[in-house]
């Protein structure tokens, strides 16, 4: 069975590039390269012995993407080509909605006409904004306080109006909370260019000496020691969960799952967890709270281990290992 991965040699694309090649589907990936770098589909192969097509082009591009789909004589596509900044969707907003959204209804278009009318989407933990209640599940109200999350909430709208125009559609949405980490190889891992906003990312450039310090966004939320509480995932356990939805479509349905640990960990027990397991120490200030946080927000992953079984494995420690073995091998 071969799969179209958009974005699949992104940081989340090209893990789920390596669990699918492993699983030992044929993978074609799609991607522009925006924010990543063909290197990166090398040492998927590298790590899985296996070899996957590239197709270098935009999901903007109905006619390439048909093109490619009957080419390689798709059955599915894995959906991650996007952009992902918080920030700069709100700087942004028609850039966010042109690729996010316009190259969704293209690659929509381009699927519904060569017939492959089975998705798994990246959706986001940001469709559900300000919590309620906590845990999120997914039944909870719908309301991204931001661009970035509005865009993703618009193609889930999308995706749940297609499927009530068409059972016979496939449709997986997962909604990732925190993915972190990196390939245990350390041959892949997140490589944003530019500047990082992430939190993972940023302790990782302050301990490999790139950066002073790292900057607290507050410490006075209400949470157990005042600093924001996210549910932190590893990215390898998230590439897992996608092989697993990508199984469960065989029947026609369309599914909304949230990909999370359960639990979440505040800014200071992941500094206290990367400091304990790299030996490093992480410098830090307390600055002011970012525009638009939430104190604290975490997944109930109970749909997800019901209806895939699958459950997130990795432990923070393993998360900052395997960040900082990438970051060690990789920095520049
Ligand atoms: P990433 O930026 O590393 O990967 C996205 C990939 O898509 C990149 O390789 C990029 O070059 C490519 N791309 C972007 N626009 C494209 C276009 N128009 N045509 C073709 N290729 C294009 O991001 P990621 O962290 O791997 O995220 C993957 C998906 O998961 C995104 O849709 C993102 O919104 C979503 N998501 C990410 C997170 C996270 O924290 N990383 C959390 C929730 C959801
Ligand atoms: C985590 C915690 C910060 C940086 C974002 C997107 C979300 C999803 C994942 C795509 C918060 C604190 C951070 C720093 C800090 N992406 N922090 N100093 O904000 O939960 O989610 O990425 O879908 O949509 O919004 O993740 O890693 O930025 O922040 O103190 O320099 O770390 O305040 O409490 P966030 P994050």
């Amino acid at each position: 069975m071969a799969v179209m991965v958009t974005g699949g040699a992104g940081y989340i694309g090209s893990h789920t590039c390596v669990e699918l090649l492993e699983a030992g589907y044929d993978v074609v990936v799609v991607d522009n390269f925006d924010n990543s770098h063909p290197e990166v589909l090398r040492r998927v192969e590298e790590i899985t012995g296996r070899t996957l097509f590239r197709e270098a082009g935009d999901v903007r591009d109905r006619t390439f993407l048909e093109q490619v789909l009957r080419r390689h004589k798709c059955d599915a596509v894995m959906h991650f080509a996007g952009l992902k900044s918080v920030a700069e969707s709100t700087e942004k907003p028609l850039h966010y909605y042109d690729c996010n959204v316009v190259g969704t209804i293209r690659l929509l278009e381009a699927m519904r006409s060569v017939d492959v009318k089975k998705i798994v989407f990246s959706s986001s933990a940001t469709v559900y904004g300000e919590p309620e209640q906590l845990p999120f599940n997914e039944d909870h109200r719908l309301a991204p306080a931001n661009t970035y999350g509005r865009s993703k909430l618009v193609v889930e709208d999308i995706l749940r109006d297609i499927h009530r125009g068409n059972k016979n559609w496939q449709i997986a949405i997962l909604r990732y909370f925190n993915p972190v980490g990196a390939h245990e190889s350390g041959l892949i891992g997140e490589d944003p260019k530019g500047e990082p906003n992430n939190l993972m990312p940023l302790i990782a450039q302050v301990a490999s000496g790139k950066r002073e310090k790292l900057m607290i966004w507050g410490n006075d939320y209400p949470t157990r020691d005042g600093t924001g509480v996210r549910d932190y995932i590893h990215v390898e356990d998230v590439a897992k969960g996608h092989v697993r939805a990508l199984k469960k479509l065989d029947e026609p349905q369309c599914l909304a799952l949230n990909l999370g640990a359960g639990h979440g960990y505040s800014v200071f027990e992941v500094i206290k967890a990367f400091e304990t397991v790299t030996g490093q120490v992480i410098p830090y200030e307390i600055a002011e709270r970012r525009a638009g946080d939430i104190a604290e927000y975490y997944a109930d992953p109970t749909r997800a281990k019901e209806i895939l079984n699958w459950t997130a494995q990795k432990t923070l420690s393993e998360m900052c290992q395997d960040m900082w073995n990438w970051q060690s091998k990789n920095a520049v």
